[in-house]
């Protein structure tokens, strides 16, 4: 066959736009860590956390805490460091805005950070005990730093815990679970026997009445929430989209740990992020399709007040803490906190309490005010660590 010159350049022409077009293609894989997990500075402090430029200083417990869960990965802490006391302050300035009116998850994330702490003190020779800010998080002043706790510390014989071990290895798991193992015995009697500090309680259901309503009340706060343009928007603003928005953010939600399978995962990298709407979306079908019915085990965790701010860092402790005992188990879980967000929304809107009354009939009892909610099971998948921000940046001195 013999190939005319008209049709030898158009040839030639049609090869060069594809290695353009592969070229791109492959350039953008890479730009956007398409077939990479993520790494770099955002991720250090994972390994840094027993840096011996830390050990057996307050420094050591603030590279602890910042590892530590907390709503939608905003971080919203700053740790003002002296010898003697640590204190820890809430930036309001990291919200979640219509998604946290009350600053509610702010101060559970906070406790969280103040539960790692806590756990780091005796592996550092220090003792530590913990002073909350007292009030009402209904009241609470915003637009800056506001001093939550101060962790008082004194020297001590330096002690390990296993649940210190732990704090590395504790990871949001939102993939589906293995519902078919059930739930290890053993640790359900260890988090029921949890000792009651009388300032926050867990509930666990693993199936009956109450699993099947806690379910419903998840994924129809879902839908609520997916329905609700300021809501959904107020949550896009800390989604980051690829690795360069991760560099400099170092904070916020990316696709790595959204618990996508592998090709779905490489297929939204690779694409332009998608509008909020349409993100939340595809969250509520994982909620319905996978994170619910996949759970072999739903919790509350309640107080007695969701408002008053030392019950909500003591509700952040005591997750922390199951958190870290689940993942010293090999066990996954993931808060799905849809249920609670509703019932601030709701308040913040002057609604009719549905949502409040939804997860009442859960508790049934109306000491008891619910304030986080969660699944756990056997994971299918490991899940990756989440960027954090570093411990020089999260510090000021005296
Ligand atoms: C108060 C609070 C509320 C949270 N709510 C949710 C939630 O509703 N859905 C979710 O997937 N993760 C939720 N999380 C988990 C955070 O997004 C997660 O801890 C954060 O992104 C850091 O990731 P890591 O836990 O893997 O370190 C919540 C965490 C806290 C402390």
């Amino acid at each position: 066959m013999t190939v005319s010159p008209t049709r030898r350049r158009l040839l030639q022409g049609a090869g060069a736009l594809t290695l353009i077009a592969v070229g791109g293609a492959i350039w953008r894989a890479h730009d956007r860590g398409v077939f990479a997990e993520p790494s770099g500075a955002p991720y250090d402090p994972w390994a840094m956390w027993q840096s011996p430029d830390y050990q057996g200083t307050p420094l050591a417990l603030v590279a602890a805490g910042i590892l530590a869960s907390n709503p939608h990965n905003t971080q919203p802490w700053i740790f003002r460091v002296r010898e003697t006391e640590i204190e820890v302050l809430a930036d309001t300035t990291r919200n979640l805005g219509t998604f946290d009116p009350y600053l509610r998850e702010m101060h559970i994330g906070l406790g969280c950070a103040i539960e790692n702490m806590v756990l780091a003190a005796p592996a550092n020779g220090f003792s530590a005990a913990v002073d909350p800010a007292q009030g009402s998080l209904l009241g609470i002043e915003r637009g800056g730093m506001v001093r939550a706790a101060t962790i008082r510390l004194s020297r001590s014989a330096a002690a390990s815990d296993p649940l210190y071990e732990a704090i590395p290895h504790r990871h949001t798991n939102r993939y589906a679970y293995d519902r078919a193992r059930g739930f290890p015995e053993d640790l359900l009697r260890r988090f029921t026997s949890l000792p009651d500090n009388g300032n926050a309680v867990l509930s666990l259901f693993t199936e009956g009445e109450a699993f099947d309503a806690l379910g419903q009340a998840i994924v129809s706060a879902t839908d609520e929430i997916v329905a609700d343009h300021e809501m959904i928007e107020d949550s896009h603003r800390w989604f980051r989209d690829g690795p360069r928005e991760m560099a400099r953010e170092r904070s916020g939600l990316e696709l790595d740990t959204a618990g996508l399978s592998p090709a779905l995962l490489a297929a939204a990298k690779f694409l332009p992020a998608l509008p909020a709407e349409q993100s939340h979306g595809a969250w509520a079908g994982q909620t319905r399709d996978t994170h619910v019915p996949t759970a072999a085990l739903l919790g509350t965790i309640s107080v007695r007040d969701r408002y008053d701010r030392p019950q909500a860092l003591a509700a952040g402790r005591l997750w922390q803490r199951v958190h870290l005992e689940a993942s010293a188990a090999g066990i996954a879980m993931h808060p799905l906190n849809q249920p609670v967000e509703m019932i601030d929304r709701e308040r913040q809107l002057g609604k009719e309490p549905s949502a409040e009354a939804r997860l009442a009939a859960v508790i049934g009892n109306p000491d008891w005010q619910a304030t986080f909610a969660f699944r756990a099971g056997y994971p299918t998948r490991e899940a990756m660590a989440s960027a954090r921000r570093s411990v020089e940046d999260v510090t000021k001195a005296g």
